[in-house]
């Protein structure tokens, strides 16, 4: 159904294609560095652009493509998620936070430009992903496109990536059950892909329950399997292929679901979930194909 050669390729170009187009988006909405406050721009500029697997941009345009939407009106909110995303990197990586030096194989934001520099970062890009949406053009629907910055804004806040964030920070050292750590996963990392995928949907003129419904359910499987499997690629991959410091969790005493179930069961519990996601799109044909291909990605990926 969906490993087959021809449509890992078909797979590669399409996300090669959007990898590129979402750069482009991105360096188009991102303060020049000749504007000032120029060193402020030029380190957003740094966390934000050349590198990462875009995987949150990739879903929100395969979501609209499955929806019916046009790809320019899924540009803005795709950008809009990397830019939380990158200020949750640039922040996460912080002394006072994970205290990581290499990040998409460079040296850390605060590494580079200094801790308040890399705290700045961090509040300005959050800053520019909801003024980007509040003023496209492309979403002419008011309502739309308040439903859409209230679905990112839910995403990143207390109740979504800073809150699962401040349970991680708070249970250093303490064991978490099984069920506060799938909790923290779903907030810290899980939120924000499931907004990814809403924001595509919502990019689209004719909203259609049933998808939106679909999505949802793909979504909130997907984006628990995407950090069970960053937990199991950290105790596993190396540094050099991770572009950040493997083994950090261990040497920085995280409950993961390595830790918690042991490395066989967290690979199992990431191919059941992949397993969810891809029944969430049984009523669904070539359609949402993509979405399919996206999944086994973020099941298999390496790094
Ligand atoms: C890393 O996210 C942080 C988590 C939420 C697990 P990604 O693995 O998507 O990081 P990039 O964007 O590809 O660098
Ligand atoms: C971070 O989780 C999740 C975020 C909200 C940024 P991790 O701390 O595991 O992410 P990495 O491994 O540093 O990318
Ligand atoms: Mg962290
Ligand atoms: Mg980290
Ligand atoms: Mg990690």
């Amino acid at each position: 159904m969906i490993e087959t050669i021809d449509n890992t390729k078909e797979f590669k170009t399409w996300s090669g294609d959007m990898q590129t187009r979402i750069e482009d988006v991105l360096n188009a909405h991102l303060p020049d560095t000749k504007i000032s406050p120029m060193r402020l721009h030029e380190a957003m500029r740094y966390s934000t652009l050349g590198g990462g697997k875009r995987v949150r941009a990739l879903l929100a345009y395969a979501t609209g493509e499955f929806c019916g939407a046009e790809q320019e009106k899924i540009d803005t909110p795709a950008a809009a998620v990397e830019m939380i995303h990158a200020y949750s990197l640039v922040h996460d990586d912080l002394p006072c936070m994970d205290d990581d030096d290499l990040r998409r194989g460079k040296p850390t934001t605060h590494k580079q430009y200094g801790d308040a520099m890399a705290l700045l970062v961090g509040d300005a890009l959050q800053s520019l992903a909801f003024q980007i949406i509040s003023q496209d053009k492309l979403i002419k629907n008011a309502t739309q496109k308040l439903q859409m910055l209230h679905i990112l804004a839910l995403a990143s806040g207390s109740r979504g990536m800073a809150g699962g964030q401040a349970i991680d920070i708070e249970s250093i050292g303490i064991p978490l059950t099984r069920a506060e750590l799938e909790h923290m996963h779903i907030q810290k990392t899980g939120a924000l892909i499931r907004a990814s995928a809403l924001l595509g949907a919502y990019s689209t003129d004719h909203l259609e329950q049933d998808k939106i419904e679909a999505i949802d359910h793909f979504a909130k499987s997907i984006g628990l399997a995407f950090q069970v499997v960053d937990d199991i690629l950290d105790s596993e991959a190396d540094t050099q292929t991770l572009g950040k410091t493997a083994g950090k969790d261990q040497l920085n005493n995280k409950s993961t679901y390595v830790t918690i179930l042991g490395l066989s069961a967290a690979k199992q519990l990431a191919s059941e979930l992949h397993a969810n996601a891809m029944a969430a799109l049984s009523f669904y044909g070539q359609e949402a194909d993509l979405l399919r291909y996206l999944a086994n990605f973020i099941t298999h990926r390496s790094s």
